[in-house]
C-alpha cells in the first residue's frame, strides 16, 4: 500500500476504510470484509457508536496490530483537557488497542484548545502515534497551528472531485498537516457514479468512476477513506493502484471542482446546536 509521510515521520496508508453510519452491529462485519479485502486502515469516531465493532473485527482477523492503522475522531460533548483524555481511555478500550495511529479533534467546537492539550498529554505517553484536526476551516486551523506545542498532523475534510479544498490545501501546506478526505464519493451526491466526465475517463482506463474519483485524489496526495457495506465495493474502491490518470484526465477532473461543499456546511451556527441534539438523542460516547 502506498503511504504518505506525516510531519512527525510517521507513515500512514493513502487509502483506508470508513465506517460513518455503519450500524454498529453491522460494523464487526463490514470491518472483517474490509480486511479480507486488502484495507489495512480504518477510520471512525466516537459519534459513530462502532468502536466495539472496529475492535472485535481486528482482534479476530488475526491480523498483527502493527499491520493496522487505527483512526479516531473524538466528539465535541468529550471536549475538554480532562474528559477527552478520560474519553481517549475509553476509546482504546472499546477498540482492544493500547494505541491509536491517529486521533483527530472532530469538530471545531466546545472546547478544542483543551482537548488538543490531553491528545498532546496522550501522545507523549506513546498512546496516539500521530494527531490532528478535522473539519477546521483555514482560519481555525491557523489559529490553532499558531498556539499550540505540537503542529497538527492531518486535517480530514470533505474533499471530492465537486470540493476539491484548493484553497484549504495552501494552508495546509503552509503550516505542514497532511489532507485526509472524508466523503471521497461525495456520499453519491451530484450523481457522482453517473458523472459524465468520470464515467468517459472509466471506459478509457477501463475503471468505474468511482474508482476515477478515489484514483484522482490519491494522485493529488490526499487520503481517501471510501465508505461501503457491499464486500464488492469495497474491493472495487480498494483497486485503484493498477493505473494513473494522466495529466490532461487529471486536469479535466480538477475542472469539476465548484470551491463549494456538495454535503453539509459545518460553519453554520445551527450546527453547534445540532451537534448537541445529536449526543442527547444518540447518547453520550
Ligand atoms: N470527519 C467527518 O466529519 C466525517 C464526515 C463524514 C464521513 N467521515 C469519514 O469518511 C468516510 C467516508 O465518507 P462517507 O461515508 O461520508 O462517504 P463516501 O465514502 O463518499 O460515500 C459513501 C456512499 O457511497 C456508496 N458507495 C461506496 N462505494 C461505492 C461504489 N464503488 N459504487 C457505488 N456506490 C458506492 C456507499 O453506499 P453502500 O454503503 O451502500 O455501498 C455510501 O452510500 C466515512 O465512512 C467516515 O469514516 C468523516
Amino acid at each position: 500500500m502506498q503511504t504518505v509521510k506525516l510531519n512527525n515521520g510517521l507513515e500512514m496508508p493513502i487509502l483506508g476504510y470508513g465506517v460513518y453510519l455503519v450500524e454498529p452491529k453491522e460494523c464487526e462485519r463490514c470491518v472483517t470484509d474490509a480486511l479480507e479485502v486488502g484495507y489495512r486502515m480504518i477510520d471512525t469516531a466516537q459519534a459513530y457508536y462502532n468502536e466495539e465493532g472496529v475492535g472485535a473485527a481486528w482482534t479476530k482477523s488475526g491480523i498483527k496490530r502493527e499491520d493496522l492503522f487505527l483512526v479516531l475522531k473524538i466528539w465535541v460533548t468529550n471536549a475538554g483537557e480532562k474528559k477527552a483524555y478520560d474519553s481517549i481511555l475509553k476509546s482504546l478500550d472499546k477498540m482492544q488497542t493500547d494505541y491509536l495511529d491517529l486521533m483527530l479533534i472532530h469538530q471545531c467546537y466546545n472546547d478544542y484548545y483543551g482537548t488538543w492539550r490531553a491528545m498532546e498529554r496522550a501522545y507523549k505517553e506513546g498512546k496516539l502515534k500521530a494527531i490532528g484536526l478535522s473539519n477546521f476551516m483555514p482560519d481555525r486551523y491557523v489559529d490553532i497551528a499558531n498556539w499550540v506545542e505540537i503542529n497538527p498532523m492531518v486535517m480530514q475534510l470533505e474533499t471530492h472531485v465537486f470540493f476539491q479544498q484548493k484553497y484549504e490545501r495552501e494552508w495546509l501546506d503552509k503550516y505542514g498537516a497532511q489532507i485526509m478526505s472524508w466523503g471521497p464519493l461525495a456520499q453519491g451526491a451530484n450523481k457522482i457514479f453517473n458523472n459524465e466526465t468520470l464515467v468517459e475517463l472509466g471506459k478509457k482506463y477501463n475503471k468505474t468512476a468511482a474508482q476515477i474519483a478515489l484514483r484522482f485524489l490519491t494522485q493529488e496526495n490526499i487520503i481517501v477513506i471510501p465508505k461501503s457495506t457491499h464486500k464488492d465495493r469495497m474491493a472495487e474502491n480498494f483497486n485503484i493502484f493498477d493505473f494513473e490518470i494522466s495529466k490532461d484526465d487529471m486536469e479535466k477532473i480538477r475542472a469539476l471542482d465548484t470551491g463549494k461543499s456538495a454535503i453539509v456546511d459545518f460553519r453554520a451556527p445551527e450546527m453547534s446546536e445540532f451537534f448537541v441534539n445529536y449526543t442527547k438523542e444518540h447518547g453520550e460516547v
